[in-house]
């Protein structure tokens, strides 16, 4: 690994002294060492180092795990309601992260006691889900997907297998068959929407998931079902048929990207270290082992934008101003050298902040689920697939240029076909 410490791309500082100094988040590190540039950005600018966003826009970013627990722990200093953003006039209309950022009448972005309210309903609607029959769900799922390439000997797991079980899981869960036109069809437009590739149009497919979900909840109005869609318009709290689409969307979203990424993280890490060896004999540690530190050292959402402070505050020995956007620093965080002065000893321990902490953290459920996601869909594949290897060197497989996901371009494998 080449040491990135003295070459960090800085930036000349937006105006504010603040942010003098300022390093651009983004860049070639993100894709191959994000975790060495977290430790060069942690020497030279402390727990909460001033970042340059996409087009320079000035924020911080918090690397410290005590420092993003604290913000996550304070929303009454630092909310989740980006409309108090002292940038807004700098942003231009076709800004990249304005999907991310800009304010959505959904549960990401309210606050207070309608927060509670709309997050209680997801979190009971979501408790509703049978784990059992998830992971026979999700098995099912992985059989036909499996089946699919089985044949050939090879596949690219990454969008043949990971992004595909959670995506059919997470449909299924809200009521949705996972076959059928109408599902193919949102599945592809929710791809679209959350990763768009070269000649997509993210935001004609976005509108037609809006349409979708809509015609859902009419469904499950009229005819209620034992799924999430029909808990959260059934819950006492009254929610409008607009609020329930605006927060199954986010649901459905949120319960995509993240676990696909662990899926596809965990396998490679199983497929290229030792310790797992899963193509020799077994290997040591297990799968379960494997997931979770996955979460410690290669988490999913490695930085997740964020928070907004309320008012004037100190964070880290830094004066936070009003309206200042903080980016949690969640990878970052998992490995601060406070809470591992020596090294790397947290597989298995869960106190990482991959599903960040706090009053807007990943609803308590949505994690559990997500575990019998992702540990069935790597079980099952290693189950059918046996002498499944990488049909490339390590070195070769690439990560995402994304600073918020941490994900591979592909997987590609290899193995002996299974002829039915
Ligand atoms: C079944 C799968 C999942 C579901 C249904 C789900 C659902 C959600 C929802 C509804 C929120 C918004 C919470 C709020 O604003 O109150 C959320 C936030 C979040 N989720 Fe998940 N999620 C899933 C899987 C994951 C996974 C696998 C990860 C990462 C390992 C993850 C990490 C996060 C993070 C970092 C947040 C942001 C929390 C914050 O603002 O502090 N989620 N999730």
């Amino acid at each position: 690994m080449t040491d990135t410490g003295s070459r960090l791309p800085h930036a000349p500082g937006p105006g504010c002294p603040a942010h003098a100094g300022a390093v651009r988040l983004g860049g070639l590190e993100y894709q191959q060492t994000p975790a060495q540039l977290y430790r060069t950005l942690r020497r030279e600018h402390g727990a909460v180092a001033p970042v340059l966003l996409d087009g320079d826009i000035p924020a911080w970013l918090v690397l410290g795990y005590a420092e993003v627990a604290y913000v996550t722990g304070h929303d009454e200093l630092f909310a989740r309601d980006s409309r108090r953003w002292n940038q807004w006039e700098n942003i231009p209309a076709d800004w990249p992260l304005l999907p991310f950022v800009g304010y959505q009448p959904s549960v990401l972005f309210t606050e207070g006691e309608e927060h509670r309210r709309r997050a209680g309903v997801i979190t009971e609607a979501l408790e509703g889900v049978d784990q059992f029959q998830l992971s026979r769900d999700c098995r099912q799922l992985a059989d036909r997907l499996i089946a699919s390439f089985a044949g050939s000997g090879r596949a690219e797991l990454m969008s043949m297998y990971a992004h595909a079980l959670p995506m059919r899981a997470a449909v299924q869960m809200c009521g949705m068959p996972h076959t059928g036109e109408a599902t193919v069809q949102l599945v592809e437009d929710l791809r679209i929407s959350l990763d768009a590739a070269e000649g997509d149009d993210p935001v004609a497919a976005y509108t037609r998931v809006g349409e979708r979900i809509r015609q859902l909840v009419e469904e499950k109005r009229e005819r209620p079902g034992p799924d999430v869609t029909s808990r959260m318009l059934l819950h006492p709290a009254g929610l409008t048929d607009e609020e329930v689409v605006q927060d199954l969307i986010s649901v459905i979203a949120a319960a995509q990207q993240p676990t696909a990424n662990w899926i596809c993280n965990t396998l490679r890490l199983l497929l290229t270290d030792e310790r797992f060896a899963v193509s020799v004999s077994g290997g040591r540690l297990s799968v379960g082992e494997a997931l979770n530190e996955v979460l410690w050292l290669e988490t999913p959402t490695q930085n997740f934008i964020g928070r907004w402070a309320v008012r004037d505050t100190q964070l880290g020995g830094r004066l936070i101003r009003a309206g200042d956007c903080l980016v949690l620093g969640l990878a970052a965080a998992n490995t601060d050298p406070q809470i591992w002065p020596d090294s790397f000893a947290g597989a298995e321990s869960s106190a990482h902040l991959s599903f960040s902490s706090g009053e807007h953290r990943c609803p308590y459920p949505a994690p559990l689920l997500a575990d019998v996601i992702a540990r069935t869909a790597v079980e099952t594949l290693l189950e059918r697939l046996p002498d499944l290897v990488l049909a490339v060197e390590p070195e070769q497989l690439t990560w995402r240029p994304s600073v918020w996901m941490r994900g591979l371009h592909s997987l590609p494998v290899e193995f002996t076909p299974v002829v039915r």
